[in-house]
């Protein structure tokens, strides 16, 4: 009998208790608004425009001054609307949780779909489907009969790397490949493709660019980011929010062709402590502006109408109620007359504050809430009553609300006919066009960065034989990074990229057009001896906070892409290595196994722009050199987490700027220096997460019969057997639900490598998961860990979960000496955790680890 000890724990547990009481609030329909409360717990060092900042730091921008026409339409249409009608604007629900009937009845300003939102939830929604809900919602939105109120709503999305959302859409280079292209001009294109395939989907508002100026490349947001540097950053904002939205005072602004920008996330994401996302930045404001706030400046001047604060603290004070910067400086100092957008529940991290209510952040300058899930209507009963209250004042709502207003007649939405009915919408060959692609293309040519090529081992001749390897060469979903169909961008297949191309089928077009063969061979075993091999590896996608790391060394825990490498070569192969990431990282040990080495980023959907550089012509000529230049300095060591041009004592690998051209001879041997650097304050390991709000790298959720696991995605699932979605406990998506229907069928998190759990826990060790049982049958519901062939423990369940209360969150742990005992070699485990059940189940988890149990534990 495994020693299964659980803690019924939510009434002790601080978190516990207010996030119960979080969710009492939120299923009361009622106005509620604790106004002490809110105001009690405020214990924030205050920021007033009287503190110790320095306005003087901050410019008046080149803004336009606002039309009188304008502003008379905004005061006529303010005149007439009730206070729930003006709150209504500043509430921004999410497609996932709010419905036509409710655009209908409360008539909300904006409506978004966050990363991997689809109409219907169904992914492969075409771009009928999107406009069908575009117009659906526009109409509910026009229609006064429920709220009197006929003011057009507007759609934003996050098109941030082309409209990303979509099935075949056309998926630009992520950010930082951009920006080694070093090139505004084809950054103003590549974002009016982008407007126009999201215009083709009837959406008004994308909610780019990002421009953050990336210090700490550990940070998990570092690709959405064009640079370390403020000068290309402030460039790119203003070609980015041209293209987007046209230009600034011509005729083309805002037109058919062209969606409303914004630039994000303001102030300071890029620049936290230890690159810890939505963490604090603790620059001077001298700092915040010089490096910060380059691309507000660039992007504002050019005319984005909309602002989007971050996440990320100032000082310890976070930007959603940050006054002095939100108003004093961004609005008042710097003069933009638009609007500022929350970011995604941000402002429930106000102290004092939940998702539910947050008159702060008002208060501070926010004038969208952000608000998906369920909480847009609490949020918006409370706010209208701190409205009433007096705790956020009336002139501060209509301030706000102008703003909105403001962006919508300069964008024309009262006028223009509704989303079905515009130039573009429903216009199924925008999507994925031919010449959008053209443009993704020499994007990713221009993108690549030549690190090292010995004895000019590139440009290849076509006419050989190629060995392609490595397991992002045929795998246009790694290639592509996070924010791809899905918001972490992972569990997309190669069919999910109609008219894209992975860098494997790049190659074998020039390869076999030119009489030559190339083998696809993820592991590089061939058929026969090839002249060349190309190894593709890198990063797998992540988005936002799933991708902080602690370390920039690539594969600190198994160099098993270092050990393909070795293996190559030691047949005598020359290797080209094809580094796909989201950042530089240190890879010196793999730079020392390849004959030539290539960052190529995150390419995106077309990926044989690298093979068009990689390649010669038949005849011999170079199609096109290596023009992509580092726009990220290249760590020399994996502690170098904090690199950027112009540091005292620069000591970077490849500094900023750095990029080989054909015939250019490398600058370093196949010899640089190996030594694993521990990280300063890497922490003692105490513990193995398997699962904390997503399935941790390098395991793989897999799921079906014990016989044939399918790989899991981060969407709604189903198999034989099994049926998977995600729920949110804490936080977004932070949980899965699995129900087992009653076929036999096995959820299991798998690992490529052996790991070896005695290395790091000893006879105390436990799996410890929160759990939440719901239905469950009599048969067996059995754990296992597994660890070859022919090697595993299980332990049944079964009698411990049906003793647990139905339908609460719980602890339990299973000492790890279960699975020893039932024969499981702890040394070398690749399946630490298996579920598998005959009968009905109704299971969610939110964490699996390993850790060190404190109390003494046995199996018995
Ligand atoms: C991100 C934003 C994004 C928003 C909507 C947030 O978590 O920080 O960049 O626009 O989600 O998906
Ligand atoms: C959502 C994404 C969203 C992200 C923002 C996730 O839970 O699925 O759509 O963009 O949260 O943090």
């Amino acid at each position: 009998m495994p020693n299964l000890k659980h803690k019924i724990a939510p009434f002790m547990r601080a978190l516990g208790l207010s996030i119960a009481l979080l969710l009492i609030s939120a299923c009361d329909d009622a106005p509620q608004v604790n106004g002490e409360v809110l105001s009690k717990f405020d214990g924030e060092k205050v920021a007033s425009s009287s503190g110790n900042f320095d306005l003087s730091i901050w410019p008046e921008l080149p803004i336009k001054p606002k039309e009188a026409s304008v502003e008379t339409k905004i005061q006529e249409i303010i005149a007439g609307m009730t206070l729930e009608q003006k709150v209504a604007q500043l509430i921004q629900p999410e497609i996932r949780d709010v419905t036509v009937e409710d655009m209908r009845r409360y008539g909300f300003g904006s409506y978004l779909n966050g990363g991997g939102a689809f109409p219907n939830n169904n992914k492969h929604a075409t771009p009928q489907d999107w406009v069908a809900l575009a117009e659906a919602m526009y109409q509910a939105s026009v229609d006064d009969t429920l709220d009197g109120s006929s003011i057009p709503t507007i759609w934003g999305t996050d098109a941030v790397h082309g409209h990303n959302n979509v099935i075949g859409a056309t998926l630009f280079p992520h950010n930082i490949g951009l920006g080694a292209t070093n090139n505004p001009a084809l950054i103003e294109e590549i974002a009016g493709a982008t407007a126009r395939e999201v215009m083709a989907t009837g959406i008004d508002w994308v909610f780019a660019p990002t421009v953050a100026v990336v210090r700490d490349d550990r940070w998990g947001r570092t690709y959405e980011g064009y640079s370390e540097d403020p000068e290309i950053v402030r460039a790119y904002s203003a070609a980015i929010v041209k293209g987007l939205q046209g230009g600034y005072g011509e005729s083309n602004f805002l037109d058919d062709d062209h969606v409303i920008s914004t630039v994000k996330h303001f102030l300071g994401d890029g620049g936290t402590q230890d690159g810890v996302d939505q963490g604090n930045n603790i620059a001077s404001e001298q700092d915040l502006f010089d490096l910060h706030a380059q691309g507000y400046v660039g992007g504002l001047s050019a005319g984005s109408q909309t602002v989007m604060a971050s996440f990320n603290s100032w000082h310890g004070k976070k930007m959603h109620g940050h006054k002095y910067l939100l108003t004093d400086v961004l609005k008042d100092k710097m003069g933009f007359d638009g609007f500022v957008v929350g970011d995604w529940l941000g402002h429930g991290q106000i102290k004092g504050c939940s998702n539910q209510g947050c008159s702060q952040a008002i208060n501070a300058g926010l004038d969208v809430f952000m608000a998906p899930s369920d909480a847009w209507k609490p949020l918006l009963f409370n706010t209208i009553a701190q409205v009433k209250s007096g705790e956020i004042s009336e002139s501060r709502i209509n301030d706000a609300v102008s703003r909105v207003l403001r962006v919508k007649i300069r964008a024309g939405v009262f006028d223009k006919p509704s989303p079905a009915n515009r130039a573009l919408s429903g216009k199924l060959e925008i999507i994925g066009a031919p010449e959008h692609r053209a443009i993704a293309r020499r994007a990713v040519r221009e993108s690549l960065v030549l690190l090292k090529n010995n004895a000019q081992l590139l440009p290849l001749n076509p006419n050989q034989r190629v060995l392609v390897a490595g397991d992002a060469a045929d795998n246009i979903g790694k290639q592509s990074g996070g924010w791809t169909i899905t918001w972490q961008g992972t569990g997309n297949k190669n069919n999910d990229f109609p008219g894209g191309t992975s860098i494997f089928q790049g190659i074998e077009h020039w390869v076999s057009e030119a009489g030559g063969v190339a083998e696809l061979s993820v592991n590089g075993d061939y058929q026969q001896k090839p002249d060349v091999a190309i190894v593709v590896f890198g990063e797998e996608p992540y988005a936002e906070g799933n991708g902080d790391i602690a370390t920039l060394e690539y594969q600190a825990g198994n160099k098993r892409d270092l050990a393909l490498l070795k293996k190559l070569q030691a047949r005598g192969i020359p290797v080209v290595s094809v580094f796909i990431s989201g950042r530089p990282l240190w890879v010196n040990p793999e730079l020392n196994a390849s004959d030539a080495f290539v960052a190529a980023w995150l390419p995106g959907s077309e990926g044989i722009g690298v093979a068009d550089v990689l390649f010669r012509a038949p005849d011999g000529t170079v199609r096109y050199d290596f023009t992509g230049r580092l726009s990220f300095s290249w760590p020399a060591r994996p502690d170098q987490t904090v690199l950027n041009r112009g540091d005292e004592n620069y000591a970077p690998l490849l500094p900023y700027g750095f990029g080989l051209r054909y015939g250019e001879p490398s600058t370093f041997a196949d010899n640089l220096s190996e030594l694993r650097v521990p990280m300063p304050h890497q922490k003692a390991v105490t513990e193995r997460v398997l699962f904390r709000k997503s399935v941790q790298l390098p395991l793989t959720g897999m799921a079906g019969r014990v016989t044939e696991l399918q790989e899991m995605s981060s969407n709604v699932l189903e198999v034989a057997g099994l049926k998977i979605r995600t729920l949110d406990r804490e936080l977004q998506e932070d949980a899965r639900l699995l129900e087992f229907t009653g076929g036999d069928a096995v959820y299991a998190l798998t690992a490529d490598q052996p790991m070896d759990l005695t290395n790091t826990f000893g006879d105390s060790a436990v799996l410890r998961m929160q759990i939440r049982i719901g239905e469950i049958s009599d048969s067996d519901v059995t754990l296992s860990m597994l660890c070859g062939v022919n090697c595993n423990g299980s332990v049944n369940l079964a009698p411990q979960l049906r003793a647990l209360p139905r339908h609460e969150w719980q602890s339990i742990q299973v000492a790890l000496s279960c699975f020893s005992e039932a024969g499981a070699n702890l040394t070398k485990i690749d399946v630490p955790f298996q579920l598998r059940s005959r009968g009905k189940l109704e299971l969610s988890f939110s964490e699996i680890v390993i850790t060190n149990s404190e109390s003494a534990i046995s199996c018995n």
